[in-house]
């Protein structure tokens, strides 16, 4: 298989732009265009997604962020841990290993990560060995968070 590069995403009209093409577009983005627009940020500013290009075309994209083990109240001991949000495929480019490479690339961080996916990706995460969440915050109620451990670390029971 071609070799697949996972890349930070800065934020730019073009990046915003092509954000446009992904389902779940909504205030995140739209909040970040007006930010960049009233120069709040700057052109080309770090964001938290992470993307996939073929050639010109972006094809895959997460938020991916880290959180504070202050607010863990998911891991034994209490852990930095990487948030899921956002993953997505576009449609022309699914099932060939892209979605796999971006959680692969999450994981590499070797921090526990959570998520909490749309109702039909449920398959796609139990084959890269995330496990339902005992605990759900409140404000995580009917998200159905899903969790990846990496060696050594344990859920909270
Ligand atoms: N259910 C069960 N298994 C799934 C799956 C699903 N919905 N999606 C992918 N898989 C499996 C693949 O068959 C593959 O298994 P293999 O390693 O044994 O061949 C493995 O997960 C990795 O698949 P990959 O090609 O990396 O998946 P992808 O690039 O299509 O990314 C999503 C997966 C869910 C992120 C992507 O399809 C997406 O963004 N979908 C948007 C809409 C959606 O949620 N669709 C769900 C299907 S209707």
């Amino acid at each position: 298989m071609e070799h697949i590069k996972v890349e930070n995403l800065l934020v730019n009209y073009k990046t915003l732009e092509k954000f446009k093409r992904f389902k779940e577009y909504g205030n995140q983005e739209l909040t970040m265009m007006e930010d960049l627009q009233n120069n709040i940020i700057e052109n080309d500013s770090k964001s938290p997604f992470f993307g996939i290009y073929h050639g010109n075309n972006l094809i895959a994209r997460m938020s991916l962020y880290e959180v504070n083990k202050k607010y863990d109240y998911y891991f034994e001991p209490p852990q930095d841990y990487l948030t899921i949000w956002k993953l997505e495929v576009l449609p022309d480019y699914q099932g060939r290993g892209y979605g796999k490479a971006m959680v692969d690339f999450a994981k590499g961080f070797k921090l526990p990560i959570k998520t909490s996916p749309r109702i039909n990706s449920h398959g796609f995460w139990e084959k890269m060995g995330f496990v339902k969440a005992h605990y759900e915050m409140e404000r995580d109620l009917g998200e159905n968070p899903l969790i990846w451990l990496p060696d050594g670390v344990m859920e909270k029971s």
